[in-house]
Formats: C-alpha cells, sequence, structure tokens
C-alpha cells in the first residue's frame, strides 16, 4: 500500500480531450517557433504574436469541444478515495484537471485562464482575450497583462512544495509527458533518488523512458482507470 504519491502530467493527458501536444506529428512547436511565443524575449520583441498564441489555446479550450477525459477522472477519484498522501503536478496549462474536480493540484507551468501583472506579479482570472484592453486593477496606470505561463528561461511555480513532495512519494507516475523539458523532466530522478517505484503512462516511450521501472504504454484515457483500482485496492505496481 502507498502512502504518498506523485502524480505529472504532461499535454499528452489533455490529447484526449481534443487539445494539442507540443512534440507529436502536428504538435504545436512544428507550427511555432518556441523562441518568438514561449520567451520573454519572443513577447518583448511582438506582444501581439504572443496573445494570439496563447488567445488561440484560451478559445480552443473554452470551444465547448473540449472536456476532461477518462485520465482526468481517474486521478480525481484516486485523490478522492487514496487515504494518503497525493500531490498532481501538471504542466499544463488547460484546466481540465480543475474541471475535472482534481483540487491537490500545481500549475508548475502557469494557467492559460489567468494574466499577471507584470509589475505586482498579481494574477488574475481572464474572461476577455489578451489585447491592450486587458488591464490590471492593481497598478496606476494599469498594466497590460501577461500571459500567466512560464516561457523558456523562467522559473517554474511550486518548486519548493515539488521538491518536498518528491522528496516524500514512495510512488510517482509520469503521463502523457514527452520529458524533454527540465525541470520536470528530472523529477523521476529525484523519485528514484529517494527510493519510489517509479512509472510512466505514455502512448509512445519518452525520452527519458529508461529512468522509469515501469511502463504502461497506450492512451492515458485507457491505462488510468484501471491503474487506479489496482492503486485503490492495495495493489503494487508490477504485481501480479
Ligand atoms: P509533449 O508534447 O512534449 O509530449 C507529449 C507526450 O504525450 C508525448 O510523449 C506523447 O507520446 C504522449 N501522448 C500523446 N497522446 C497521448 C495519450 N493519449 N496518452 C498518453 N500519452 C500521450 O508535451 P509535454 O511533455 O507536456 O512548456 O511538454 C512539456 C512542456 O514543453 C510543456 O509544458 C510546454 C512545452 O514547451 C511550456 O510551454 C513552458
Amino acid at each position: 500500500m502507498y502512502r504518498q504519491i506523485v502524480v505529472l502530467t504532461g499535454a499528452g493527458i489533455s490529447a484526449e480531450s481534443g487539445m494539442s501536444t507540443f512534440r507529436d506529428q502536428h504538435g504545436l512547436w512544428e507550427q511555432h517557433h518556441i523562441e518568438d511565443v514561449a520567451t520573454p524575449e519572443g513577447y518583448a520583441r511582438d506582444i501581439e504574436l504572443v496573445e494570439r498564441f496563447y488567445n488561440t489555446r484560451r478559445q480552443q479550450l473554452n470551444s465547448g469541444e473540449v472536456a476532461p477525459n477518462a485520465a482526468h477522472l481517474a486521478l480525481v477519484k484516486l485523490e478522492a478515495e487514496f487515504t494518503g498522501e497525493l500531490l498532481v503536478i501538471t504542466q499544463n496549462v488547460d484546466d481540465l484537471h480543475e474541471r475535472a474536480g482534481s483540487k491537490r493540484l500545481l500549475h508548475m507551468h502557469g494557467e492559460l485562464a489567468k494574466g499577471r501583472c507584470p509589475q505586482s506579479l498579481q494574477t488574475f482570472v481572464l474572461r476577455e482575450p489578451f489585447g491592450v484592453d486587458n488591464c490590471c486593477t492593481c497598478c496606476i496606470p494599469a498594466k497590460r497583462l501577461r500571459p500567466h505561463i512560464v516561457w523558456f528561461g523562467e522559473m517554474p511555480f511550486g518548486m519548493d512544495r515539488i521538491h518536498d513532495a518528491l522528496d516524500h512519494c514512495d510512488l510517482f507516475i509520469a503521463i502523457g509527458t514527452s520529458g524533454t523539458v527540465y525541470p520536470a523532466a528530472g523529477f523521476v530522478d529525484s523519485a528514484n533518488h529517494h527510493g519510489a517505484q517509479t512509472a510512466e503512462v505514455n502512448l509512445d516511450p519518452a525520452d527519458r523512458h529508461s529512468q522509469f521501472q515501469y511502463h504502461f504504454t497506450g492512451k492515458a484515457g485507457e491505462i488510468l482507470p484501471q491503474l487506479v483500482e489496482d492503486i485503490l485496492a492495495g495493489k503494487v505496481i508490477g504485481s501480479e
């Protein structure tokens, strides 16, 4: 029986909900240059281009066609019924974990639904798209809100809490992430180092595949419900 579980999710968990991943075929990074839309320098160069990129993602997310899938729901069941500690760390900026009902959740790469004041760093939930009229209410004169997204070269959120959870977990599961972006790609090493079991759920073996002890290959929405049932039944991953 596990006592502390840490789950890391990536774009793959939202793929079955209709959200684009980054590095799969036709993924976002095939269609856009990272340095243009996901760096502070790109934002300083061309605010409108960056805002258009995130406004398009927001539209997709709020189109009414995107909803949490069986993998998001399985993690909610785990949170509700697991008697130990659980933390879901997501690299995703969508809100599908929240919509499914997850509460013990940390958005390490930020949230599409929010903008941030560049001066006070206060965050605001946005109803309107990013643009010149979308300003903070904390400064005079009001400042144009920037997307509350962690760009390349910036520090992810919640790293102290994440390291603390990784230091104490006895099971670490990575779901739908290619394992190419640090520091998230290194979480499996911390978990291994502290003696946790480590498992990967992915459509294809990810870059850091060999770091995981257990592999579940397939769609997250098909694998997670059973995996969660097994954990709740007190089974140890990898045992029959
Ligand atoms: P990637 O697009 O790099 O990887 C998605 C992974 O999900 C791949 O390994 C796919 O094989 C897998 N996958 C696709 N569909 C799946 C499914 N239905 N079930 C299970 N796995 C599936 O996305 P991330 O690893 O999340 O950062 O990318 C990490 C970070 O890179 C993102 O948070 C983003 C990006 O640059 C920022 O923008 C800061």
